[in-house]
C-alpha cells in the first residue's frame, strides 16, 4: 500500500505493453477494503495502470479524520487523482464504491473516461434502510466489526459461492474483521444520508458498463435494468452464479465483461 500525505492506495503500473492503455479506478464496497480487487489486478497486464484507493478510515486508517457523507471518500478520490496527475480514467465502483462513483461524478465529470457500476443502486435509503443502519451502528459499537461480518455475510455473497467457492466468504470476513468499529460507524452514517443519484443517470454521457451478480440480494439485478434503461448508451452484463460480490464470486465472467468493455467501448 503507498501513501500520499493522509492517502493510502495500490498503484499498479501497467506491464507488457509499449503504449500504456490509461488508468483504471477501483473503489470498494463496505465494509471492506482494496483487497477486494485483487482479481482484477490482472489488468495491469492488459496495459493499464491501475489505482486502488483504500478510502477514509477503512483498513489503516485509525488517524483519518471521519467521515460524515458519501461526498467526503469522493473527495479523496478526486484529490488523490489530482495528486497523482491523473486527468482521466476509466472509474468503477461496486456498490458503496459505486454510490461514490455518482458523486465523483456529479463534482468532476471531466474525470470520466468511461465508468463501470458493479452491483450498485442509483437510490438513496428508504426509511427502513435507515433503521437498519442505525441497529448495525450499534452493533458494531456494542460487539465489533465481527458482528457485522456475520451480519452481512448471509447477504454479501450468493448461494452459488457459498456452495462451490467457500474460500471467497472467509476472504470477505477478513476484510470486514480488518476494519475498526469507528469506520464501520462512519461509513454507515455515510451510506444513510446518501442523496437519490437517480436524476444523475441521464445525465452521464461517457462510456458505461453495468455489471449485476444474478443472485445479489442486495442491489438485485431489477435495479441495475432500471439504470441501464436511463443512463444513454449504457451495457448490462448479468453474472450468472454470483451474489453482491460479483467481481470476486465469478472473476474469470467478470473480467471478460470489463475487458470486452474497455476494449469495444473505451
Ligand atoms: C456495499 O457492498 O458497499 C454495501 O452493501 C452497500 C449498501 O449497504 O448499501
Amino acid at each position: 500500500m503507498r501513501r500520499l500525505g493522509r492517502f493510502r492506495y495500490l498503484d499498479v503500473p501497467p506491464v507488457g505493453q509499449s503504449r500504456p492503455a490509461g488508468t483504471l479506478v477501483f473503489i470498494h464496497g463496505f465494509p471492506l477494503n482494496p483487497s477486494m480487487w485483487d482479481p482484477q489486478l490482472v489488468f495491469a497486464g492488459h496495459g493499464w495502470r491501475l489505482i486502488v484507493p483504500e478510502l477514509r478510515g477503512f483498513g489503516d486508517g485509525a488517524g483519518d479524520p471521519p467521515t460524515t457523507s458519501i461526498d467526503d471518500y469522493a473527495g479523496d478520490t478526486i484529490d488523490l487523482l489530482d495528486q497523482l496527475h491523473v486527468e482521466s480514467a476509466v472509474i468503477c465502483g461496486l456498490s458503496m464504491g459505486g454510490y461514490i462513483v455518482f458523486s465523483m461524478f456529479r463534482h468532476a465529470p471531466t474525470y470520466f473516461r468511461a465508468m463501470v457500476l458493479a452491483d450498485t443502486r442509483s437510490e438513496g435509503d428508504t426509511p427502513e434502510a435507515v433503521t437498519g443502519r442505525k441497529n448495525m451502528q450499534q452493533l458494531v459499537r456494542d460487539k465489533g466489526p465481527a458482528a457485522i461480518a456475520d451480519a452481512l455475510l448471509p447477504k454479501l455473497v450468493g448461494d452459488s459461492t457459498r456452495r462451490e467457492r467457500p474460500a471467497v466468504i472467509e476472504q470477505v470476513r477478513t476484510q470486514i474483521t480488518g476494519n475498526s468499529a469507528e469506520s464501520i460507524a462512519g461509513a454507515l452514517t455515510a451510506l444513510m444520508t446518501r442523496p437519490d443519484s437517480t436524476p444523475t443517470l441521464s445525465t452521464i454521457r461517457c462510456p458505461v458498463q453495468i455489471i449485476v451478480g444474478d443472485e445479489d440480494l442486495i442491489t438485485p439485478p431489477p435495479l441495475s435494468e432500471q439504470m441501464h434503461r436511463e443512463i444513454p448508451g449504457s451495457g448490462l452484463m448479468v453474472i450468472k452464479g454470483a451474489g453482491h460480490m460479483s467481481n470476486m464470486e465469478q472473476p474469470t465472467l467478470f473480467n471478460d465483461t470489463l475487458a470486452r468493455f474497455l476494449e469495444h467501448r473505451v
